[in-house]
């Protein structure tokens, strides 16, 4: 059928389907700004379009229900000012303000925020940081917490109401020199001068240390380098560079959770016109690997196989297809005849151990790592005992035991997991996929695919969101299998569904812990011991729940002689069940940990009555000590001590009990209650947390940097920018050790061909080991532009007495000690063009030798209802000590967005199964992730230290704001109305159970 629309004031006509959808027409016609989050459902909003003005998920209706419409998308909305000798209108405010406000973070959302801004926008020009709430609500973002997003709609508000907005800059002034004043009491700060504004987009920052020396780009609110392409919704993203001629792959899971595939007949299948191929475990090769992420060798055991003759969950794999249409692979996978012979299943973890459990991994090519056991059901077994833990017991007046639990939740990256394969002209296998590890992929798949390493090329574009669930080489095999059986390209995409059936999680953990205390407060031994659930298959098994305790129970090292030999001991079994496996997500292991720690920690302290700050102050580990792990566990590879250099926790601490007012709302009657509500109760809680940063004497990082002729230089990185922002920081770092400005370095990453070796994007290493191999590569490269600057200056002046040592790099100039300077641009043209020519450039590498944890204080703010359970978080303020902010907006944007995927593991995630393995949460319906409209008010702190094993002073951010909330919020619920809460989340129904049981409502045994 024909119908007529206006798109973006064009006229025109298009023949469609009548079952097609316009998400499907507008991405077939490559109005690609339109994007798929998987879900098809109107859940997610990330393919809202405007029609006749008003916003619509376009996944929601028919392409011919648009028929004599107007239909608009954001690439009929601004253009980039500059294009060369033609001048445009240059970007709409509410694109420049996303921008400005830093707004954007993987970008997938931002085309539909900026259209529901546009709509709200157009018919009120000063709305309420409500009403800009109730109209981001329809999109969900997983990365930014929503606050500056909202901030960018009223400053884009501000901006079109005539008023004069000043810069973002001008909002953020970092502090000179120590002490600086910060606000004592809440309420204090100054508010933004142009709005009723309550959020807040440039954090506090309290410098503890000063750094070395004065930097002009480290430290600055630096707008993304990919900001711009991203909030005019250019192709970006692996589903926007799908080709002709491009074969479209599905797969076949598995109905059940244990079975062998007795019988499968794919015949019918095969002889559906429009398939191009089917796949089963008969037709490919054989070959054991783990589909983790990690360095070679794998720190786990190799367990799984692209197609087997056996399935381990309902969702995993029994064949792949390809075929010309997604709807006629859909409909082969019907005709796709399976014989199962079903097995005793195991779906609680419990039951894995038991004796005469089923083996869940009998197959002959099993490889153990460590300690794993297939017989024992076993993927990982740890045991590290520091110190005398039994003596710390017998030392100790009280000893306190607990159990916890807490649930397997979701990643959910608004962007699904996609990949696109094909042959290049040269046979290439070129593997466009959105990963988080480009380099480990094209390791990892080069035996499964029978492919020399040199005969693949991972290019990774810009990925909407990771969060560890893309530390997995997990669907790029599927594509790259049917590309070798057809020849052809093959793109695959995950639904939403396919992401909660078959994608990764955090690992669901059983924790029992024991604690022995003198009466004084002090920590004489802390034991934990962790069950916990890897599902189908061992992929990051080990290392996730080794470092629940390697950080989890780091801080507490106790006082005194135990503060000089903490005994510590942290056992635990690592269980194959039948559910869909766990792996990588932020926080790698280390939220469960401070869920039990810090539950402890505050009953603890209330059972001994002890001030709760106090008593973890006083046990918490302090500078210049060594962690307490470094000596006994280092991911199955050999342990090496290290110092743990800079602590800022005290002054977290400090900082955020005035950003909250602990001090007026802590142990105030009158505070707690709400006056005529006596079912309400207010509550506070804090939890103090360290992560890590990197994995030390691994992780490697690797940068190339080459000078043009304009004095720009091209920055190549293996690094993995999620949307967190490290190509922009990463620019930053060379730009500072090279005296240009953020534009004068395009970053490029990455692509396994072209740019350095990279580990990729997790354990919270890019800034630090990526930004310390960038720092190398450009001191190589400044070094060689001040040697050059010297000749220049000597021939202008033979006089001149001057070494390369002498010359200092900013504003785009060589310059001496006496004044004069040549421009980076005559340095450029001089070398390139004129004299003892060479193409200036640097490649640097780095590799840690110490993982310096940030700390933090993260509090949070609850009224609990109960009568219902019910539990609203108000407020949530983290102060955090990462070392030197390298950029404040990124840098808060990771600390809000983290939080806020805290929160959810608090109050509201969790993925739940049935007897028969069947997941209950498939949709954004029932897995409820935070909308707009439903934030509590957050604020970041940041405390400034200087760790001094890295060249700008820097440490970790990304991972520890996932540590804190969960117990905060536990906490803060104890303090509301007294229901111990031990198992996260604290739905309704846990808190009400909680309350009813309150007279023994701890478990927690004296
Ligand atoms: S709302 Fe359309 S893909 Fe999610
Ligand atoms: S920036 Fe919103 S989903 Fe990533």
């Amino acid at each position: 059928m024909f119908i007529k629309l206006t798109l973006n004031q064009n006229e025109l006509e298009w023949e469609i389907q009548p079952h097609q959808t316009l998400l499907d027409v507008l991405r077939n016609k490559h109005i690609l700004s339109v994007k798929n989050g998987g879900c098809k459902n109107g859940e997610c909003g990330s393919c809202a379009v405007l029609i006749d003005g008003k916003p619509v998920n376009a996944c929601t209706i028919l392409a011919a229900q648009v028929d004599g419409h107007q239909v608009d998308t954001i690439e009929g909305i601004g253009e980039t000012l500059d294009q060369g000798w033609k001048k445009t209108q240059g970007l709409h405010p509410i694109q420049t303000a996303f921008i400005e406000s830093g707004a954007i973070q993987c970008g997938y959302c931002t085309p539909a925020m900026v259209l529901a801004a546009k709509h709200l926008l157009e018919k009120n020009d000063s709305p309420t940081e409500e009403e800009v709430r109730d109209t981001l609500s329809g999109v969900l973002c997983r990365c930014t917490g929503y606050t500056k997003p909202v901030e960018a709609v009223l400053r884009a508000a501000a901006f079109l109401r005539g008023e004069i907005v000043p810069p973002i800059e001008s909002d953020y002034q970092l502090p000179e020199s120590l002490p600086i004043d910060l606000p004592d009491q809440p309420g204090d700060e100054p508010t933004a001068p142009y709005t009723n504004l309550t959020t807040k987009v440039i954090p506090k920052i309290s410098i503890q240390q000063e750094s070395k020396k004065k930097t002009t780009q480290v430290g600055k609110p630096s707008k993304k380098v990919d900001a711009q392409k991203l909030v005019q919704g250019k192709p970006a993203f692996v589903a926007d560079f799908i080709g002709r001629d491009t074969l479209v792959a599905k797969v076949l899971f598995s109905p059940v959770a244990h079975a062998t595939i007795k019988h499968i007949d794919v015949s019918k299948a095969r002889a559906l016109d429009g398939v191009a191929a089917v796949l089963t475990y008969q037709d490919i090769p054989r070959v054991v690997y783990s589909t983790a992420g990690q360095s070679h060798p794998i720190p786990g055991p190799l367990d799984a196989f692209s197609l087997d003759h056996k399935v381990r969950f309902v969702g995993d794999r029994v064949a792949f297809v390809a075929a010309e249409t997604a709807e006629i692979a859909e409909q082969a996978l019907k005709l796709i005849e399976v014989e199962y012979e079903e097995l005793p299943a195991i779906i609680d973890m419990e039951d894995a151990m038991k004796p005469g459990a089923v083996q869940i991994h009998d197959e002959p090519e099993y490889v153990n790592f460590a300690d794993s056991d297939p017989q024992k059901n076993l993927a990982a077994e740890i045991r590290i005992d520091i110190g005398d833990v039994e003596q710390g017991f017998k030392e100790a007046d009280y000893i306190l035991e607990g159990d916890y639990e807490v649930p397997k939740v979701q990643q959910a990256h608004i962007e699904p997991h996609v990949v696109l394969t094909y042959w290049d002209a040269d046979d290439r296998m070129i593997i466009k996929t959105s990963t988080q590890v480009p380099f480990h992929v094209r390791r990892m798949l080069a035996p499964i695919l029978q492919l020399p390493v040199r005969r693949i090329r991972v290019i990774k574009p810009r990925v909407g969101g990771g969060f560890g669930g893309k530390q997995e080489m997990l669907i790029e095999d599927v594509a790259a299998h049917l590309t070798i059986a057809t020849g052809r390209p093959v793109f695959y995409e995950y639904s939403r569904e396919d992401e909660f059936v078959s994608s990764r999680s955090r690992h669901p953990m059983r924790i029992h812990l024991k604690t022995g205390v003198k009466r004084d407060g002090t920590i004489t031994a802390n034991e934990m011991y962790a069950l916990s659930d890897t599902g189908a298959y061992g992929c990051h098994a080990l290392t996730v729940t080794g470092n629940t305790g390697h950080k989890g129970m780091a801080l507490y090292v106790g006082e005194g002689k135990y503060r000089e030999n903490p005994n510590i001991r942290f056992y635990a079994d690592v269980v194959y069940t039948n559910t869909p496996p766990s792996g990588a997500y932020r926080g790698y292991g280390v939220p469960q940990g401070y869920w039990a720690v810090e539950r402890q920690m505050e009953k603890i302290a209330r059972a001994l009555q002890l001030d709760s700050i106090e008593f973890r102050m006083k046990n918490a580990i302090r500078a210049g000590e060594m962690h307490p792990f470094s000596t006994a566990w280092s991911e199955g590879r050999e342990p090496k001590p290290e110092i743990v250099h800079t602590v800022g926790l005290e002054e977290c601490v400090n900082q955020g009990k005035a950003a909250i007012g602990w001090d007026q709302k802590y142990n105030n009657p009158d505070w707690h209650n709400i006056p005529d509500k006596p079912y309400l109760k207010r509550g506070i809680g804090i939890a103090t947390v360290m992560q890590g940063t990197a994995i030390p004497y691994l992780d490697m990082g690797g940068a190339s940097l080459k000078m043009n002729d304009d004095g720009s230089f091209n920055l190549l990185v293996g690094a993995t920018d999620l949307g967190t922002g490290s190509d922009t920081v990463l620019a930053q770092m060379a730009a500072e050790v090279l005296g240009v400005e953020v534009e004068d370095v395009i970053v490029y990453s990455s692509d396994t061909d072209f740019t350095p070796f990279d580990v990729g994007a997790y354990a919270s290493s890019t800034t630090y080991i990526s930004g310390a191999a960038v720092i190398r590569a450009a001191d190589k490269v400044a070094r060689r532009i001040a040697e050059r600057a010297v000749n220049m200056l000597k021939e202008k002046n033979p006089a001149l007495e001057i070494t390369p040592e002498e010359i200092d790099l900013y504003e785009k100039k060589a310059i001496a000690p006496d004044g004069s300077f040549v421009t980076l641009e005559e340095v450029a043209l001089n070398a390139l063009h004129h004299t003892d020519q060479e193409q200036i450039m640097g490649v640097g590498s780095f590799v840690s030798e110490s993982s310096p944890p940030p700390f933090a204080a993260q509090f949070a703010e609850v009224v609990v209802d109960i009568v219902t359970g019910q539990v609203r978080v108000e407020k949530l303020v983290m102060a955090v000590d990462s070392g030197v902010i390298v950029n404040p907006i990124t840098a808060s944007g990771q600390v809000e967005g983290g939080m806020v995927q805290a929160l959810g593991y608090a109050v509201s995630e969790e993925m739940v199964y049935d007897q028969h393995g069947i997941a209950r949460e498939k949709d954004f319906v029932d897995y409820h992730i935070f909308r707009a409209d439903e934030m509590p008010e957050l604020e970041t702190i940041f405390i400034q230290t200087y760790e001094p094993t890295h060249p700008f002073g820097l440490k970790a951010v990304a991972e520890i704001p996932l540590d804190g909330v969960a117990p905060a919020v536990g906490n803060a619920i104890l303090d509301a109305c007294g229901a111990n809460v031990d198992s996260n989340p604290a739905t309704p129904e846990r808190v009400w159970r909680a309350l009813q049981s309150k007279s023994d409502a701890s478990n927690t045994r004296i």
